[in-house]
């Protein structure tokens, strides 16, 4: 008998993620019902099961009941790659490369990155933080309880933290759990242009020590990419970060082929991310030292680019993460179940990987897989309800929002 002050009923399909638990390679319990206590998983089952397995405890008498009303359960999304927190936006852009221009072009003509780097700078802490809000809301209502932000959009010390504590503040403030990646290594700023050594040393002696010191990140990524960062420069801002404790998850062999997924089984990263062009015996070095590929279709259908070889990876036994790369410019969306679709269709990935991708390897893309992405007991009840007959149509009918209620740690946070 396990103690419970939570019981979620009457699901009609179960998706626990974990295939010790039930059918399949996604563990599917039909007419299924989960326990928690406190916010955490304490069983998951047959309905019929449950009153043998799961009581009300002593400390909390009182049992919170959820009826599912036959929807299909699923673990919350996990949203490993975005850079949700910036002031601006850039649609004009978008209609430039809808008449031939390339992203790297819209760069060097002093849009890209820089563009939304002169507006978030001008921004304070509380517009960030309104600006932010009901991007989270709407990636919430879609689905989305856990997600990773990335800093990049200030390239100097002040702007980067501010960054930071916004989305330590985000996190506070609403119910999507917010995991911050210093990425202070997103663009050369203005200042340092033709000096980009230099820059990094500001990065390394600097930035980093401030945002360490003052505990703001978890994680710490480079843009490695012809023209941005090389690899020897990702390499030492890499290693510096592991100095002072923050695991790598990079942005790598995105438009061109430098060696970044390479790099990334060398320092072992916890995710080498985008990978459009990275070579196939780089995904498989990455897979010997247990590095997640995040693959982020939404960029290559944004930007209207050929999609990473997914299938070619898999076969390397990578583990294959996906995440929507929200950012202004080269993927303005967060929804996952559509970044589904695009996987399954586009990179012909089975609907099983893709569920998978978003969910438990995504945790695993952040180091949170003890914590987050399946449903399983002593994980947080991290849950997502369902009206589709069953899970196959979270991307198969697509282009629309499935999720009608979220639940986070064991609390109803949507709608
Ligand atoms: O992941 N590649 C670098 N960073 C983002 C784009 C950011 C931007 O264009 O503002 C990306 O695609
Ligand atoms: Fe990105």
């Amino acid at each position: 008998m396990v103690t419970a002050d939570l019981v979620i009923g009457n699901i009609g399909q179960l998706v626990t993620g974990e295939p010790s638990l039930g059918e399949g390679p996604l563990g599917v319990v039909e007419g299924a019902a989960v326990a928690a206590f406190d916010g955490r998983i304490v069983w998951v089952g047959r309905e019929a099961d449950l009153d043998v397995h799961v009581a009300v405890g002593p400390a909390r008498p009182r049992m919170d009941r959820i009826d599912a009303r036959g929807a299909v359960a699923l673990p919350g999304f996990v949203d490993s790659h975005t850079h949700l927190i910036f002031a601006g936006s850039r649609e004009q852009e978008y209609a430039l490369r809808a008449r031939g221009a390339s992203y790297q072009e819209i760069a060097a003509a002093g849009g890209g990155i820089l563009s939304t780097v002169v507006a978030t700078r001008a921004a304070g802490l509380d517009e960030l933080i309104n600006l932010a809000m009901p991007r989270l809301r709407a990636a919430l209502a879609h689905g989305t309880t856990t997600m990773e932000i990335k800093s990049g959009y200030g390239l100097a010390t002040a702007d980067e933290i501010k960054m930071l504590e916004c989305a330590r503040r985000l996190g506070e403030l609403q119910p999507v759990e917010i995991h911050p990646n210093f990425c202070g290594a997103h663009e050369v700023p203005p200042a340092y242009r033709g000096r980009s050594d230099a820059y990094v040393d500001l990065i390394i002696d600097e930035m980093l020590p401030a945002v360490a010191e003052r505990k703001l990140a978890r994680y710490i990524d480079v843009f490695c990419e012809e023209g941005v960062f090389s690899v020897d420069q990702a390499r030492r801002i890499l290693e510096s970060g592991a100095g002072w404790g923050l695991r790598a998850k990079f942005h790598a062999d995105e438009f061109v082929t430098l060696g970044g997924a390479e790099l990334a089984a060398e320092v072992r990263a916890l995710s080498a991310d985008h990978l459009l062009r990275a070579r196939v015996e780089g995904v498989a070095k990455m897979k010997e030292a247990g590095v997640t590929a995040t693959l982020l279709p939404g960029t290559a259908f944004f930007l209207g680019l050929p999609y990473a070889p997914a299938r070619t990876f898999l076969d390397t036994g990578v583990r294959v993460a996906l995440a929507s790369d929200f950012n202004p410019g080269s993927s303005m969306g967060l929804n996952l179940q559509l970044v589904m679709t695009m996987a399954v269709s586009q990179m012909k990935m089975s609907p099983e990987e893709a569920l998978l991708g978003a969910t438990l390897h995504g945790a695993c893309a952040l180091g949170l897989e003890a914590e987050v992405g399946s449903l399983a007991p002593g994980k947080q009840c991290d849950l997502l309800l369902c009206d589709v007959p069953n899970w196959r149509h979270l991307s198969y009918f697509y282009g629309v929002n499935h999720v009608s209620r979220v639940i986070k740690r064991g609390a109803l946070v949507y709608p």
